[in-house]
């Protein structure tokens, strides 16, 4: 567990090999409560979710890679969401991908996470990024030093934009506020195809750049 000593939040990486997912659980330390973030479907093999003070889940966004663990928590605590994701989700449970995800698509997920009102956890504020693009409702969540991208942002990728509700404007956009942040921010992506599981965003700004040139 990596100690952030900008905060007393840690973070823990989860790298599952379905789907080359990168999940999250942030802590307060303080205080014990944590947000599990794009829960696998796996969870349990790595860890026991029975002995987490968990706050709520929050999913970055709503494709069915990041929300296949969310019914191992949908009893227990809240499921979390940006309010720009709920009209997705009904796209994506009347599509035909609802025949291969039933089963892990949750029942509910409350589309109620906006930047302006953001998210807490114990005493310690995490600022949430409105990211559109790979999804309207993407979210990056964010405190000093650290930087949960979702599928906004790879170490050496973007997201891809050719999905239902995907916008290659917007997330230029969205890539363009999260090269506003602070260099030595370590970036924490939604997943990790083959090359490191997070970076300081300094290393990756200049791809970015390269990126936002040529899209
Ligand atoms: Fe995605």
């Amino acid at each position: 567990m990596k100690r952030d000593f900008h905060s007393v939040l840690d973070i823990r990486q989860i790298a599952t090999p379905s789907f080359a997912l990168l999940s999250y659980i942030v802590t307060d330390s303080e205080s014990g409560e944590c947000f599990v973030i794009d829960p696998p479907a796996d969870i349990r093999s790595h860890v026991d979710i029975g002995e987490l003070n968990i706050k709520a889940v929050i999913n970055t966004h709503i494709h069915p890679d990041h929300t296949m663990g969310n019914h191992l928590f949908s009893a227990r605590v809240p499921i979390l969401a940006h309010t720009d994701e709920g009209g997705l989700f009904q796209r994506i449970v009347n599509s035909s991908l609802a025949a291969v995800f039933t089963a892990c698509v949750p029942p509910k997920i409350s589309f109620s996470i906006t930047e302006e009102e953001g998210l807490e956890l114990g005493s310690t504020p995490i600022g949430v990024i409105h990211t559109p693009g790979h999804s309207p409702g993407s979210i990056c969540l964010s405190w000093p030093g650290n930087l949960i991208t979702g599928d906004t942002v790879f170490i050496g990728g973007i997201g891809r934009t050719d999905l239902p509700g995907g916008n290659t404007e917007a997330i230029k956009k969205s890539i363009e506020r999260i090269l506003t942040f602070p260099g030595d921010t370590t970036v924490w992506p939604g997943h990790s195809y083959g090359g490191k599981h997070h970076a300081a965003l300094q290393e990756i700004s200049p791809f970015l750049k390269q990126i936002l040139e040529s899209i």
